[in-house]
């Protein structure tokens, strides 16, 4: 099945089976705006466990915090992102549809690696066990041409993105490329304008004198602004982390793929201030840590890549992105940033107080600097989704879909199933309910066959399964089936908690970092 099916059957499942619903779908929606539904609130809720007890249970110098979605304006002064958080955007006149224009080339850039592509794919067809691509991609004239208008457009490119952006050169790439409107077909291009991220809205009434006020555009800038409050509070010394899960806003202009790119979404993040010199070391250590709590949950290795940022921001000294491979190829989940001072430097600058920290040890004062790293909650769960997602066809014929999430994220741990809704055994599934229920997420269903209802279980992921049948009365024990095996085992009903709960919890997948 190609992977663009794949993609679009696991936004369907996620519509079906309760975990994402577009936003206001009773009037059309809102553009790259979602709700999560009853099992796709736990699972992001189990999400942001995992990464929040990772943080701030495993490591004695992180602590938490909670700062308000609305900050002092000045703050996205000194952040930059009032000057600089901009996307270059461009208007087709015909279809009136807007889009941008750094991803129009992009996506051009693209079609010509595609074509390559497809020419290697078809001589490796044709010349079977004898094709060698790396002599064909050095000799074969079409693709040399591909890779040589490939190389050209990606030097220009880079280069007008690089000056600052120079937004005359985009539209003349986009013409002289002659890139056309997917909706009108046409090439009736505006001219390029820089647009601005942030959501804006005014706090206090007009009569007061109201304040612009922005909806964040990044969590981290209200750890930033806290550093201090905390550090002296909680009496830590550098280096020490501060960890926040919370709402960010972003007015995407091309907002895509479902999840991945929305206008409202969560951050984690956690910024880790160290000793001026010693921030690379730290930037390695990181980097190191937060792969391996990806590679925990067991998708398997090959899921995950650095992309390491040639061309770094102003402010940073190294930076990286986690890819994961979805449906869609690989894309960042995660970004790993060595920032520096300039943040807190800058917020010290435009509130005029001083943030330095005096460091114990050596007698001095200094801005500390900041290892960053930031990962979307949405994304995050689109990458959990996507690689659990699976159509299995059984021995017997039949096939199921089956969502093989990690157990310790699952919405629902347990399903309590009575063979028959009579002799007693409804009542006996309910009382297994109401004991289990104080140790993890348990849910009772009674309607349908047992096979449908293992179907539904599987649907959302539910790792066990319990049936209660005329025997579980006398000799008090239940049919435990695991979801992957499909394995069924029979198990006193005293051990169930003890034999569940460890495999379940986020302890255990902690563990596995
Ligand atoms: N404080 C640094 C920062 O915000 P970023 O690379 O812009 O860095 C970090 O964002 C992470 O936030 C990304 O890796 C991605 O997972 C998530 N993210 C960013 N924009 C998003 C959007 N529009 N929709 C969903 N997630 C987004």
């Amino acid at each position: 099945m190609a992977q663009e099916d794949v993609f679009k059957k696991i936004v369907s499942h996620c519509k079906e089976y309760g975990f994402v619903f577009p936003s206001s779908e009773i009037y059309d929606g809102l553009g790259a705006v979602y709700d999560y539904g009853q099992n796709g609130v736990e699972l992001k809720n189990n999400i942001k466990q995992y990464w929040w007890q990772s943080m701030v249970l495993l490591h004695d110098n992180i602590v938490g915090l909670d700062s308000a979605i609305f900050m002092h304006p000045t703050i996205w002064k000194a952040s930059g992102h009032v000057d600089a958080f901009n996307d270059p955007l461009i208007d087709n006149r015909d279809s009136k549809k807007r889009y941008r224009a750094d991803v129009l080339i992009e996506e051009q850039i693209a079609k010509y690696e595609e074509k390559m592509a497809k020419e290697v794919a078809k001589a490796a067809k044709k010349y079977g066990e004898a094709f060698n691509e790396e002599e064909f991609r050095r000799t074969n004239g079409r693709v040399l041409e591909y890779q040589a208008k490939r190389d050209a457009l990606h030097q220009r490119y880079s280069d007008a993105m690089n000056a600052g952006p120079d937004l005359n050169e985009l539209r003349q790439i986009i013409l002289d490329e002659e890139i056309v409107c997917p909706i009108s077909g046409t090439k009736n291009w505006t001219e390029v304008r820089q647009f601005n991220l942030m959501f804006s809205t005014e706090m206090g009434s007009t009569a007061d004198g109201a304040m612009k006020v922005y909806l964040r555009p990044e969590t981290a800038q209200g750890i930033f602004v806290n550093y201090l409050n905390v550090q002296k509070t909680g009496r830590m010394k550098v280096p020490f982390g501060i960890a926040q899960i919370g709402k960010a806003f972003r007015n995407e202009i091309v907002a895509r793929q479902f999840i991945f790119r929305m206008r409202e979404f969560e951050q984690m993040e956690m910024q880790f201030f160290v000793k001026p010199g010693t921030e690379l070391e730290w930037f390695k250590q990181w980097k190191e840590t937060r792969l391996k709590w990806h590679k925990a949950l067991g998708f398997g290795d090959d899921h995950y890549r650095y992309h390491d940022h040639e061309k770094l921001a102003h402010y940073a000294n190294a930076a990286t992105d986690i890819e994961f491979l979805m449906p869609f190829g690989f894309k960042e989940v995660e970004g790993i940033h060595s920032r520096t001072n300039f943040d807190l430097s800058q917020h010290e600058k435009y509130s005029g107080k001083s943030i330095k920290y005096f460091d114990p040890e050596s007698n001095e004062s200094y801005t500390p600097y900041v290892i960053e790293t930031s990962i979307g909650v949405d994304r995050m769960f689109l990458s959990v989704m996507c690689a659990s997602y699976q159509e299995e066809t059984l021995a017997n014929g039949e096939s199921r879909v089956v969502l093989k999430l990690p157990a310790a994220l699952a919405p629902v741990k347990l399903a309590v199933m009575p063979l028959v809704k009579k002799d007693g055994l409804p009542e006996k599934a309910r009382e297994i309910v109401d004991s289990l229920k104080f140790h993890f997420n348990c849910r009772y269903d009674e309607k349908d066959s047992i096979g449908k209802r293992y179907r539904r279980q599987d649907a959302i992921g539910t790792p066990y399964c319990v049936t209660v049948d005329h025997d579980t009365l006398t000799d008090g024990c239940v049919t435990l089936r695991d979801r992957d095996t499909m394995t069924q085992e029979r198990v006193a009903i005293s051990e169930l908690c003890s034999l569940i709960e460890d495999r379940v919890s986020i302890p255990s997948l902690l563990k596995k970092i």
